[in-house]
């Protein structure tokens, strides 16, 4: 990258890429300028001069002076095609998409490859904090076991004003949306989506293995009640949407659900938008990363220090990839479960290996039991239950 100030040309310009303009303009540690903003609609009030947008990517792509393109939209297809654009124009990218990443991650590696361009992505893996530079840098020789967490702030956010504060599941979910925590498409929060995208990149990075995202189980918080809270809250627990990817010998496991999770464990206390991720590794042994995983300013500022590492041309190696090893992913472990379904409903419960204890009244039916985590998909896919899933514990 050349000497002078870094020019940027920057899509997108809602909740993150207004975090970036102004973080951009406070910090004084880097020499960056936006150059050019490509929106969508042309007639929105915008927070900046008329001058600095445009509808046309072309006046990006095309601008020589811009070094950097920063793509911050929240539409993953159109996203995948602006980097594959700004790729073969040979600018370097950073993006916040975990959606457009994780769904192609393969082959974002190997266009990298192809054009010898950086592309970095450390907001779209728990926002602020910075776990992937960790794990390609300082966690390249230990032996990692396992990354487990709280990777999405909106149901975070949620889920601490249910447990912490009382609040209604829907009120929790509507303050979420106004503060602008809560993904433009609600369900890539609710559903778990977003959780499972960074799962994905997550992985790449801590074992250097590339997965779908259909291959992490999944169950979001979507059909939470006031049964279920009341429930964990009974048991002394509070429920927290939790990822985790384990490494089992040459096998990986991972799921993304809501899980009870008592006043001992370190992920307790992360609480509103805050993540936390806990590291297990065989040297090091357990860490704890907290920090903001959604909103403009954070977000807003690990795209800075994306920028400001393309300065020194930094790149991600994925050197736990590139030394090769015959991980992939077997979901095939037994987990502990709560499984609540709609009242008196005749469920098939043959799939669970043992159940702990059943019940039912007009409000609800649960069992707690045990289960492989593969097994538990057929359940996920009975909508007309409205069920939900909470981990209990692995076995
Ligand atoms: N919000 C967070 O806390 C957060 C945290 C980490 C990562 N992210 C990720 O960051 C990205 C942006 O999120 P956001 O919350 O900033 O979204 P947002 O507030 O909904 O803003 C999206 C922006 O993208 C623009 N846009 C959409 N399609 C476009 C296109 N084809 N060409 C040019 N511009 C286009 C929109 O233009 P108009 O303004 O003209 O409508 C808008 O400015 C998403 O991938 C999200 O997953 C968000």
């Amino acid at each position: 990258m050349r000497n002078q100030s870094i020019k940027l040309g920057v899509f997108g310009f809602g909740c993150v890429g207004q975090g970036l303009a102004y973080v951009l303009n406070q910090t004084n540690g880097i020499d960056a300028e936006i150059k050019k903003i490509c929106i969508k609609q042309p007639d929105k009030k915008r927070t900046l001069g008329k001058d600095i947008f445009t509808t046309n990517p072309d006046e990006l792509f095309n601008d020589p002076e811009i070094d950097v393109i920063v793509e911050l939209i929240d539409d993953a297809d159109e996203a995948f095609s602006i980097v594959k654009k700004a790729f073969i124009n040979k600018k370097a990218v950073v993006s916040a998409n975990k959606k457009m990443i994780a769904e192609n991650l393969q082959e974002l590696y190997k266009l990298q490859i192809k054009y010898a361009v950086p592309f970095l992505y450390e907001a779209a893996c728990c926002a602020s904090i910075p776990i992937i530079r960790n794990l390609e840098e300082y966690y390249d020789n230990d032996l990692l076991a396992s990354v487990e967490g709280i990777f999405n702030g909106s149901t975070n956010y949620i889920l601490s004003n249910v447990f912490e504060k009382g609040q209604s599941f829907q009120s929790a979910l509507d303050e979420a949306k106004e503060l602008g925590f809560v993904e433009s498409d609600p369900s890539l929060d609710l559903e778990g989506f977003d959780a499972v995208y960074k799962t994905c990149i997550a992985i790449l990075h801590t074992f250097g293995l590339f997965t779908n995202p259909e291959e992490i189980f999944l169950s979001g918080i979507q059909n939470l009640t006031q049964f279920d809270i009341d429930f964990a809250m009974k048991t002394g627990k509070k429920i927290k949407f939790i990822s985790k990817c384990t490494r089992k010998d040459d096998t990986v496991y991972s799921y993304c659900l809501p899980a009870f999770i008592n006043g001992n464990s370190p992920l307790s206390n992360v609480k509103e938008e805050y993540n936390g991720i806990i590291l297990e590794s065989g040297f090091s042994q357990n860490q704890l990363f907290v920090g903001k995983g959604a909103g403009a300013e954070p977000t807003g500022s690990a795209i800075v220090s994306d920028i400001s590492a393309l300065r020194y041309n930094y790149k991600y190696e994925y050197k736990k990839f590139k030394q090769g090893n015959k991980l992939k992913i077997d979901n095939g472990i037994t987990v502990r479960v709560y499984m609540r379904y709609r009242p008196y409903s005749s469920i098939d419960l043959s799939r669970f290996s043992s159940i702990v204890e059943k019940f039912s009244n007009a409000e609800g039916s649960y069992i707690i039991g045990d289960i492989e985590l593969e097994n538990l998909c057929y359940y996920k896919s009975l909508n007309e239950e409205k069920l939900i899933i909470v981990l209990i514990e692995e076995r």
